[in-house]
């Protein structure tokens, strides 16, 4: 099954949403920062500035941090036209996210985004205009050389689907036993056959977006990542073995069936750094303009100062399930979550384990 069918991050503003229970995702757009300005100096350096720019963010979800990148992309824009003694230019911002995402939600929210921006940046800020887009970015969403400034922010590390080979549609399926990601304990060709997911994955959105782009226009991206070559490293894989964990003590609890759960794999990669650098120079549109490393406190979702411990797996529990219980649900059924995400709260709480989020951050240039 493609993910676009079964991905849908937990809509509305409830204790339950994606919208409240997005912290770490906040603060990886904050990481990101210094590479996006970095970026955005570029991109209003070089030459001829156009009088209307067209901006997406691709995974853009609902919530506050559907707006955070957008507003910093437009402000400071609007701050250079400023500087060079130019009008404002007329803004063009695509939302793009997979179709069930809550767009209602977006689009309510835009006239408040817009006071906002007026509010900010003075009243000559703009005009500009919103647009949702449904669809997946591993394919075209934009036409030829319509954009000049892309963003994507925790949206690259979902597949469009789980490597074929653990399918249990595939003739010769690769059985990774009580596990839904790559572990210590997985067969190796487990790992082979996600990267190998992640490179056709990855270098199809490049080739999409280097068709979308104007030459010298800019992609800056954010995603999970690893800063160790070890597919198996707990830096990637703790959370996921947790889950794991969770969902073996409820086929111990009679509630799933094994089988269940070992066809079960999650439709997510979180690359070395060298993989994204190789699909880079592989596809050859861009131009790697930086590519760094930022990590976040393993507690960051609680405030990434105070040590407590129970409170910190509670809130984890609610992140990773406004992420992920569509999926979830979709595969064990909907009566077994609320005792699924307990058991993983639990066994997060009982552990004594402190590992970092890593996330790989990257600004591309479009060839001339
Ligand atoms: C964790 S959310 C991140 C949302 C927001 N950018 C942020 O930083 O909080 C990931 C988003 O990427 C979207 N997404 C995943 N795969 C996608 C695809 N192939 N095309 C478009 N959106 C996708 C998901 O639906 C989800 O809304």
């Amino acid at each position: 099954m493609e993910t676009a069918q079964v991905l849908r991050m937990k809509a509305g503003h409830g204790e339950e949403s994606y919208a409240q229970n997005s912290k770490y995702q906040t603060a990886y757009i904050s990481e990101t920062m210094p590479v996006l300005q970095l970026a955005l100096l570029d991109f209003c350096s070089t030459g001829h500035l156009p009088n209307c720019v067209t901006v997406a963010d691709l995974g853009c979800s609902s919530g506050p941090n559907t707006w955070m990148p957008i507003s910093e992309i437009l402000s400071t824009i609007h701050r250079r036209y400023r500087e060079e003694g130019r009008l404002s230019p007329e803004f063009q911002v695509f939302l793009n996210d997979l179709p069930s995402n809550d767009f209602n939600d977006v689009f309510k929210s835009v006239s408040e985004f817009l006071k906002k921006m007026r509010d900010e940046n003075g009243a000559d800020f703009g005009p500009c205009y919103v647009t949702g887009v449904p669809g997946s970015f591993y394919g075209r969403l934009f036409p030829e050389k319509s954009l000049q400034f892309v963003h994507a922010a925790s949206s690259l590390h979902w597949l469009s689907q789980v490597p074929p080979e653990l399918s249990v549609r595939s003739s010769k399926r690769l059985v990774n036993k009580g596990k839904i990601y790559i572990s210590k304990t997985s067969p190796p060709e487990v790992a082979d056959a996600y990267l190998n997911q992640f490179r056709r994955d990855f270098s199809a959105f490049l080739k999409s977006r280097s068709e979308e782009i104007v030459p010298r226009g800019w992609i800056v991206a954010q995603l999970r990542g690893r800063r160790t070559p070890d597919p198996s490293h707990e830096e990637s894989c703790l959370l996921w073995d947790y889950l794991g964990k969770a969902l073996q003590d409820l086929v111990s609890e009679g509630l799933i069936e094994e089988e269940k759960l070992d066809s079960y794999n999650a439709p997510y990669y979180e690359p070395y750094i060298e993989d994204v650098q190789a699909e880079i120079e592989k596809e050859g549109s861009f131009i790697l303009h930086r590519l760094e490393i930022i990590s976040i406190p393993w507690d960051g979702v609680n405030g990434g100062q105070k040590y407590d411990r129970a409170k910190t797996a509670e809130k984890m529990a609610k992140a990773i399930r406004a992420v992920n219980e569509s999926m979830l649900q979709n595969h064990f059924g909907g009566q077994v979550m609320d005792r699924f995400f307990q058991r993983f709260s639990e066994i997060v709480a009982a552990d004594t384990k402190e590992v970092e989020h890593v996330s790989l951050v990257v600004s591309l240039i479009r060839k001339s």
